[in-house]
């Protein structure tokens, strides 16, 4: 799979109707949607009424990352506010599995999320239990930073993870994510790329999103 979600993160606010039908005529699977608390993360986003304009006006999945504390209280709302797959931080919790369980009860999809600080192995007892796994390759909180190359090392190991045991569970990266380095993480083994400073205030965004893809 080779998919591209757009990171509302960088779509201009005062703008969002323009942003939000750029991402439905453009080539985008998905719409990433990052929800920061200023406790996990040192940065605040945006939450619920973000989240009805979104399920009103965005026609592309909304795939929800929370950087948050306490995730198990928010994931059912934001199943019910619209997402299509609801993501949270390993890192964030004690025990991921009941909060996967919320998710799923909500017959919604599931990601796990870690760090860059965070080692890949610790993803192992979840490979066959979420739908989608998130690397992120620059630190949560802020769009705009710089990929962090060691991602490649874990994208690697847990593509052949979960290759040997036939998962069809996917691989998604998120941070600093440009068009000159999308196809070595796909051809690494990425199946979906996040990507938000890449993609708005670029002049073109469209024919940004079939770069990162490498059709254009
Ligand atoms: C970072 C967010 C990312 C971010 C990506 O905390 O999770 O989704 O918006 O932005 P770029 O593509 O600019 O690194
Ligand atoms: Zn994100």
């Amino acid at each position: 799979m080779k998919y591209i979600a757009p990171s509302l993160l960088s779509a201009d606010f005062g703008n969002l109707s323009r942003d939000i039908e750029m991402i439905n005529r453009s080539a985008a699977e998905w719409l990433h949607v990052d929800v920061m608390d200023g406790v996990f993360v040192p940065n605040i986003s945006f939450g619920f009424p973000i989240m009805e304009v979104l399920k009103k006006e965005c026609k592309k999945p909304l795939d929800v990352h929370l950087m948050i504390t306490h995730p198990e209280k928010y994931v059912e709302r934001f199943v019910d506010a619209g997402a299509w797959s609801v993501g949270f931080h390993l890192e964030a919790v004690d025990d991921p599995l009941p909060i996967l369980d919320l998710i799923k009860k909500k017959n919604c999809r599931t990601c796990l999320t870690i760090n860059p600080d965070i080692s890949v192995e610790r993803l192992e007892p979840y490979l066959d239990k979420v739908d989608m796994l998130l690397l992120m390759s620059v630190f949560a909180g802020y769009g705009g930073q710089k990929f962090i190359p060691q991602t490649f090392d874990k994208l690697t190991w847990l593509r052949s993870q979960l290759d040997k045991r036939g998962l069809k569970t996917l691989i998604e990266i998120d941070g600093g994510v440009n068009a000159s380095n999308s196809l070595d993480l796909f051809a690494a083994g990425a199946d979906v790329l996040v990507a938000g400073s890449a993609v708005f205030g670029k002049e073109n965004p469209e024919e940004e999103i079939l770069k990162l893809k490498g059709e254009l």
